[in-house]
């Protein structure tokens, strides 16, 4: 467990940092069949909800208890079942040809990129965004770990289908369907 990512982010949701519905989201998720989808990197889980409220049976991971503790109110509230699960994904096995949709939003571990894909189900679609080295020109302090680089998201996600792919400015975002 990376305690030292967990308490960071614990400390930032205390403070009352939230996170929010992704418009890519809104544009793509359609592209899956309905059925299963995996979250990573919830958040405090406004993706896994929409999810949720269209139909998917969804499964949400995060390292930090105190977002997933917001989330699983939120959809409580709502009166929503999802899998909230607190755990850090440098040590979290995904399940293998499972999901038909599996998103992942601001977060980049460059070791999931394989398990990612093995765990979609043949015709499965990944929703991949996050920022890009651009970003450094927005927040020099950024650490450039956790920014791809041009065309990256391609070359990770080789084995699958590009249904769609773009960087704008600092963002990219890759939408791909497993064959
Ligand atoms: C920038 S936020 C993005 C949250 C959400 N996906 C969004 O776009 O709104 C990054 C998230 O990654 C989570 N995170 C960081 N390291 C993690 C790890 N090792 N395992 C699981 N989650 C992690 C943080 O707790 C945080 O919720």
């Amino acid at each position: 467990m990376s305690l030292a990512d967990r308490e960071r982010w614990n400390l930032k949701y205390s403070k009352g940092y939230r996170t929010s519905l992704h418009k890519t989201l809104l544009e793509f998720y359609h592209l899956a069949s309905l059925g299963r989808a995996l979250e990573l990197a919830c958040g405090t889980g406004e993706n896994a909800i929409f999810l949720a409220q269209k139909g998917f049976q969804v499964d949400a991971v995060d390292i930090s208890d105190v977002a997933i503790d917001v989330a699983r109110n939120k959809a409580r509230e709502l009166n929503l079942n999802i899998n909230f699960i607190v755990a850090d994904l440098d040590e979290y096995p995904l399940k293998e040809e499972y999901y038909h949709l599996v998103v992942v939003f601001y977060y980049l571990n460059r070791t999931l990129a394989a398990p990612i894909v093995r765990s979609l189900k043949r015709g499965g679609v990944l929703i991949y965004e996050t920022y890009n080295r651009n970003h450094l020109h927005i927040r020099g302090d950024f650490n450039p770990d956790y920014l791809l680089e041009e065309g990256e998201l391609l070359r990770l996600f080789k084995d699958l289908q590009v249904i769609h792919y773009r960087e704008e400015f600092n963002v990219s975002t890759f939408v791909g369907r497993k064959p």
